[in-house]
């Protein structure tokens, strides 16, 4: 039982390919899943040292941790934590559960405007996510 979390589908489980991140968007929480294995996690997105996206640097499935694509920071995908440097702090760590081959995350129900939960947000590539993405290029 999980009281403090709502539960939102990402996708079919099956989606999530050995050895790649993927991004989503949910409830604004930018959030890279990755698989190591028979098993998925998901962490925070943006890196906590800049504003890069660790789901496009490299999963690790020996060291279960997934690469900064910037300057290299490897983070725990079961924990968070940067286990090298340039990062220094942590990055979220969202609960995941699967329901007939359908994955879910975990989002803080504070965080979930019942009134206005819009399916629509929970997509790899919103046009926010580009636009912003577009921006970090171009810095
Ligand atoms: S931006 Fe990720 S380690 Fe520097």
């Amino acid at each position: 039982m999980d009281d403090k979390n709502e539960y939102v589908r990402l996708c079919e489980a099956a989606e999530i390919s050995q050895g790649q991140a993927r991004r989503f968007v949910v409830e604004g929480h930018e959030i890279a899943v990755a698989r190591v294995g028979e098993e998925l996690f998901a962490i925070g997105d943006v890196c906590s040292h800049g504003q890069f996206l660790l789901s496009e640097g490299e999963v690790d499935a020996d060291d279960c941790t997934l690469e900064c694509p910037k300057h290299g920071s490897l983070f725990n995908l079961r924990t968070g934590e940067p286990e090298t440097l340039p990062a220094t702090v942590a990055v979220a760590v969202y609960p995941l559960k699967s329901e007939d081959g359908a994955l879910l995350v975990g989002i803080p129900k504070d965080d979930v405007n019942r009134e206005d939960v819009n399916r629509d947000d929970v997509n790899s590539n919103s046009d926010d996510a580009t636009e912003r993405d577009n921006d970090r290029a171009n810095s």
